[in-house]
């Protein structure tokens, strides 16, 4: 009978998937951490800070990474008080982790005094790029437990120095009808010529991408309805935790430059199962029509039902485009060399279910490597997180090993 042999089938490609998982196709699992601890200049002062209220571990949750050489940064939000720095880094020389150092005590970048909240230096981090001119772009909401300290800010970090470049206001916060929620951050340029950066900044609240131009240290800003949230997407059932969100345009990511000399922007709403697509030609344009430039627009196709993503990564060698499925715990892959359809089936996965809690963000470095922040994010802000549990988690692997077997895999 029919159903029979489709069985058989099924228990073959079972024992197949098995082996593959067995010989190797894994993430592995680099650090973890219960709850976040920081290397303080000494254990008395530990003490003071957290007495006093201004280091609270269970406030503190990594929700974003970045790599560079041998530093992974962790970006960690001031949504509540106690984060004592918003912006740290571990050492990932990786002959010198060993089975005792799994869960490192945090380094603040570039050091102590510039998160000091009185300084307004650093106030709270959403998110950052690092550039091929070794720069790090960080995002500053300006604000604490959602309470204006000071004006969103772009701060850029010199990486061989380590010290702020330069930091602009991005607009006062009195310009905004709504208050801004900058979710993602994405430096456009080439070691060639790091003057003539563009910056793209997702702000998932007033349904608009920023620009930056760094020649003229100027501002300017786009919209479009593909950057506005999906009704029908808008429902999110994440473990025990359900919510409902109205964030639009919130991950970004970018092809390698194209014979025209721009690229193409990736983006998608985090209410939304779609992607779209868009020339930077046409962002970078400061006097752009926009209902002229509509069709410039392009959408891209749909990832099925329940596959909002909160954040992309693209890597510029096989052409993969690496994003998270916040609902379904996965991180995915969509192979953009390939010349196939933006579609369902088109979509592979990465992770496997057992070793993802929440997928935060997805990262790939320079040299081939994909990095996968897992977190307990949906808990931390609408529920109660358990310090006794693992909350954190840092998976890596080699792009080439991850993919095969996979659709993204083009060879
Ligand atoms: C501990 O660190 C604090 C902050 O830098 C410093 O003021 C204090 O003198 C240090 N205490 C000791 C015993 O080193
Ligand atoms: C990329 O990550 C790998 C670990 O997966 C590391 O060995 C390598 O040094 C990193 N390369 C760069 C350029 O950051
Ligand atoms: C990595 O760590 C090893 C052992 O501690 C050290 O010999 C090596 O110089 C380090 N490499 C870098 C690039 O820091
Ligand atoms: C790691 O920790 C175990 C138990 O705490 C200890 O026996 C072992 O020597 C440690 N290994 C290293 C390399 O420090
Ligand atoms: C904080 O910013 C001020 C003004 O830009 C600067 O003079 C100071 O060096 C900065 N402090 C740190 C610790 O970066
Ligand atoms: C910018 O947009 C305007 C209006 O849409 C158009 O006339 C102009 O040619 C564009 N500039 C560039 C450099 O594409």
């Amino acid at each position: 009978m029919w159903y029979t042999k489709h069985r058989y089938i099924i228990l073959i490609l079972c024992v197949f998937v098995g082996v593959i998982e067995l010989t190797g196709n894994r993430m592995k699992e680099l650090f973890n951490w219960k709850e976040i601890d920081f290397q303080f200049e000494n254990e008395t002062y530990r003490q003071i800070m957290i007495e006093n209220g201004q280091f609270i571990p269970g406030h503190c949750i990594p929700t974003a990474i970045a790599i560079w050489i041998n530093k992974l940064f962790l970006i960690l939000p001031r949504f509540k008080l106690g984060v004592p720095a918003s912006l740290a880094y571990i050492n990932i020389n990786l002959t010198e982790v060993d089975v005792n150092k799994t869960s490192p005590q945090l380094i603040p970048y570039p050091n102590w005094e510039s998160h000091d909240i009185s300084l307004r230096n650093i106030t709270s981090v959403l998110n950052v790029h690092i550039d091929p001119c070794d720069r790090l772009w960080a995002l500053d909401s300006g604000q604490i437990e959602n309470k204006y300290e000071t004006d969103p800010s772009l701060i850029t970090f010199d990486l061989k120095g380590n010290f702020i470049l330069d930091s602009q206001k991005i607009r006062s916060k009195t310009d905004y009808k709504t208050e801004p929620f900058l979710a993602d951050i994405l430096v456009d340029v080439t070691s060639s010529n790091c003057d003539s950066a563009h910056v793209y900044i997702a702000d998932a609240n007033n349904y608009e991408i920023i620009i930056y131009n760094l020649k003229y240290r100027d501002f300017h800003k786009i919209s479009h309805n593909y950057f506005h949230f999906d009704p029908l997407s808008s429902d999110l059932k994440i473990d025990e935790i359900h919510y409902q969100t109205q964030y639009g345009v919130f991950s970004l990511t970018m092809s390698p430059v194209n014979r025209d000399d721009y690229r193409i922007l990736y983006f998608c709403p985090l209410a939304s199962t779609m992607q779209f697509a868009v020339s930077t030609r046409v962002i970078q344009n400061k006097t752009l029509d926009t209902s002229e430039s509509f069709y410039e627009f392009k959408i891209m196709g749909s990832r099925g039902t329940n596959s909002q993503s909160s954040a992309s990564s693209f890597d510029e060698e096989t052409g993969v485009l690496f994003y998270t499925l916040i609902a379904k715990k996965a991180v995915g892959c969509w192979n953009s060399f390939s010349g196939d359809e933006y579609n369902e089936k088109t979509q592979g996965i990465i992770t496997e279910s057992e070793n993802m809690i929440y997928p935060s963000d997805v990262e790939v470095n320079r040299s081939g490597s994909v990095w996968v922040l897992s977190n307990r994010l949906p808990k931390f802000l609408y529920g109660n997180p358990r310090l006794e549990e693992v909350n954190f988690k840092i998976l890596t692997s080699t792009i080439r090993t991850i993919i095969k077997g996979t659709v993204c895999d083009a060879m």
